[in-house]
């Protein structure tokens, strides 16, 4: 299979290529079928048609037919026995573990995706792997039934809540791809996606020790602090950073702003006002947005609080 193709996209991991082969052979036996009995029945169409003027011919009396039978009972029982005996193949190659993989523990909440690496560095819609280094994705939900999808993988699982799920990845192609929300999970569900970004292995190997230097040197500053929280806390689930329209307003540029309220109101946001909104959403609700956020009064603790807030406030 070559590494892309227009039909269905870039073939980006170790079974991209199979799973295609699998879609194709169906297809291929599917359409042969197709065009032989509507061709046929045109064909039949045609060639039997009545004249004009001519009497209605008399149907033949058929009691049946053995050898014809046979026919078409073996040829599509062992057609159905060898799609699923090569779907089942792939699909037991796509499951079965691979020893030395890496795990990351991925978990799903409304509308966020939250990675967390085997040193303890997490992420929050942002999945790194390396290039040719299996991983072993242990998956679970926080609320609602999710499913994980990479469509350039041909690869999907859903998260439930409650239990543990699996997904072996083998990336074969550097770049950026795309992480979609594959279950209808709520209201933001179409805006629940992640990006996987692979990199050749030396590169990744910096990457993690930068990541992990960050993470040794331990004294952040409340903006830090604030960011790690709001990431883990799983407000970018619906709350964008950069202006990007989500299930609740942006953040970006959020302090100082004037605030319509559904009420009618302007307000100013400022830090007290920024403190209220996430300890308690539905007093002074934004024009426009529905109250579906839930109160973080007993999640985050005052200290937690004012750094989630210094956070804010430096989203320019
Ligand atoms: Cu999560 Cu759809």
């Amino acid at each position: 299979m070559p590494e892309s193709s227009a039909l269905f996209g870039a073939r980006a991991s170790l079974v991209s290529g199979q799973v295609d082969a699998v879609f194709l052979f169906i297809l291929a036996i599917a359409g042969f079928f197709f065009v032989l009995t509507q061709g046929l029945l045109i064909y039949f169409a045609l060639r039997y048609r009545r004249k004009k003027g001519e009497p209605p011919a008399e149907t033949p009396y058929i009691t049946g037919n053995q050898t014809m039978e046979v026919i078409w009972m073996v040829i599509p029982s062992l057609l159905l026995v060898a799609i699923f005996a090569y779907g089942m193949f792939v699909f037991i190659k796509m499951t079965t573990p691979i020893p030395g993989a890496t795990e990351v523990q991925v978990t799903a909440s409304q509308f966020q995706w939250t990675f967390k690496y085997q040193d303890g560095r997490s992420a929050a819609n942002e999945l790194r792997l390396a290039l040719d280094q299996p991983v072993k994705l242990i998956m679970t939900s926080r609320d609602v039934i999710h499913s994980l999808y990479i469509p350039d993988y041909r690869q999907k699982q859903d998260l439930v809540p409650g239990r543990y799920t699996y997904l072996w990845l083998v990336p074969k192609k550097t770049g950026t791809f795309d992480i979609y929300c594959a279950e209808y999970c709520g209201t933001g569900h179409s805006l629940m996606r992640a990006t996987l970004i692979v990199m050749p292995l030396p590169e990744y190997d910096k990457w993690v020790q930068s990541e992990r230097q960050k993470l040794k040197a331990g004294v952040q500053s409340p903006v830090e602090r604030g960011k790690a929280l709001f990431e883990s806390s799983g407000c970018l689930g619906c709350h964008s950073v950069d202006g990007t329209p989500k299930v609740g307003p942006t953040l970006k540029g959020v302090f100082g702003r004037q605030v319509q309220l559904a009420d009618g109101r302007t307000i100013t946001a400022d830090e007290e006002y920024l403190r209220e909104s996430i300890v308690e959403p539905g007093e002074d609700l934004v024009k426009g947005f529905q109250a579906i956020m839930p109160p973080y009064q007993a999640t985050l603790k005052d200290d937690d609080l004012a750094a989630v807030v210094a956070y804010l406030k430096s989203l320019k």
